[in-house]
């Protein structure tokens, strides 16, 4: 065998390889634990399972990540996608954002009549060379780009949440309806005229030991029109560094957009914290920030550092999210919170 060739099958076996010598250096980390996916809310278990048949399969987080919101995105009655409660004006919206390893990120936001967002969102990073596109240029790229134009009317439970809004028109998120049940009692079907927000975020870590995050929501109920919240701005709703671990955010957008949120929880774990332990930190950034201001609003974080060391914090009690990995079983934890 010549030299050049014996160097060209060499090459081509270290890097048919390269996954299991990348898991063995990491094996010396203590609290190595990958694959990996953690998604925020009840509705993260449904989620997480698709997300791992591709994990388990040896595939890119990012595939992972944009896999396991899109089957909630597809729930007809449940909180984001375009089930999901309208605007004021009787519009659904959607935000979402996903990023990858390489700092590559694409958003959309203010997005009307798709069904995938974040695949709209994947769509931008991939195939365009901006990070955001909103509103009316949003659609038009993802018609572009093969996406259906789906109807414009509201399901059935979100007709009914309307009307009833519509009564009093009052704008009044509530704390963690989500949470209040994703599995007996859809948040969609409240008809007692509070509405909420709702968002699945969904971080994960694959056998290469990259990271990918994404988020999708249809936004607070009842909005302003052309309200954006922060799941789509990268930083706020989502970060993802990979050399150190990857945040999401949900709940009171606005408030989450003040402290750039995802992005400061993996500030907090380059400087050494725990992922918990991060998350909390923020969470008490938004406190000294905000104050009493916060006092009937619900924010939380996920996060996931290199090693496959997740959790998740909130401010208020009731924040769950869904973890899946060599040490947990899809396992649906309540978050610690911040105010007792
Ligand atoms: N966290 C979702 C929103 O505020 O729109």
């Amino acid at each position: 065998m010549t030299s050049r060739r014996k160097f060209i099958l060499q090459s081509a076996l270290a890097a048919s390889s390269f996954p299991f010598i990348l898991k063995a250096t990491a094996a010396h980390h203590p609290s190595t634990n990958f694959p990996l996916v953690i998604s925020t809310w009840d509705a993260g278990v449904k989620a997480n399972a698709k997300a791992w048949e591709f994990l388990n399969n040896n595939k890119p987080a990012l595939d992972a990540v944009e896999q396991g919101v899109m089957v909630i995105e597809s729930e007809v009655n449940c909180c984001v996608g375009l089930g999901g409660n309208p605007d004021r004006d009787g519009f659904v919206t959607l935000d979402a954002s996903i990023m990858n390893h390489l700092g590559d990120c694409g958003s959309v936001a203010a997005l009307e009549q798709i069904e995938h967002p974040i695949s709209v969102a994947r769509a931008v990073m991939e195939k365009s060379p901006h990070v955001m596109l909103v509103g009316q240029g949003a659609q038009q790229f993802a018609l572009a780009n093969g996406f259906i134009l789906k109807p414009k009317e509201l399901s059935a439970e979100a007709e009914k949440s309307y009307q009833y809004w519509l009564k009093k028109s009052e704008y009044r998120p509530i704390i963690n309806v989500e949470n209040n049940g994703y599995k007996n009692n859809p948040p969609n079907k409240l008809d007692n005229g509070q509405f909420n927000h709702d968002t699945i975020a969904m971080l994960a870590l694959d056998n290469l030991q990259n990271l990918s995050g994404s988020c999708t929501t249809s936004g607070m109920g009842f909005k302003y029109r052309g309200r954006v919240g922060d799941s789509p701005i990268i930083g706020a709703g989502l970060f993802v560094d990979n050399e150190i671990g990857a945040a999401a955010a949900t709940g009171h957008g606005e408030e989450i957009i003040r402290i750039v949120g995802s992005h400061l929880v993996v500030e907090f774990m380059r400087q050494g914290k725990s992922p918990e332990a991060a998350c909390k930190a923020a969470i008490e950034r938004a406190i000294k920030l905000r104050g009493d201001k916060l006092k009937d609003k619900q924010i939380a974080f996920i996060a996931v550092n290199k090693h496959g060391e997740a959790a998740g914090y909130a401010l208020q009690k009731g924040f769950s999210y869904a973890l899946q990995s060599p040490k947990h079983n899809n396992e649906l934890i309540e978050a610690k919170f911040f105010w007792q």
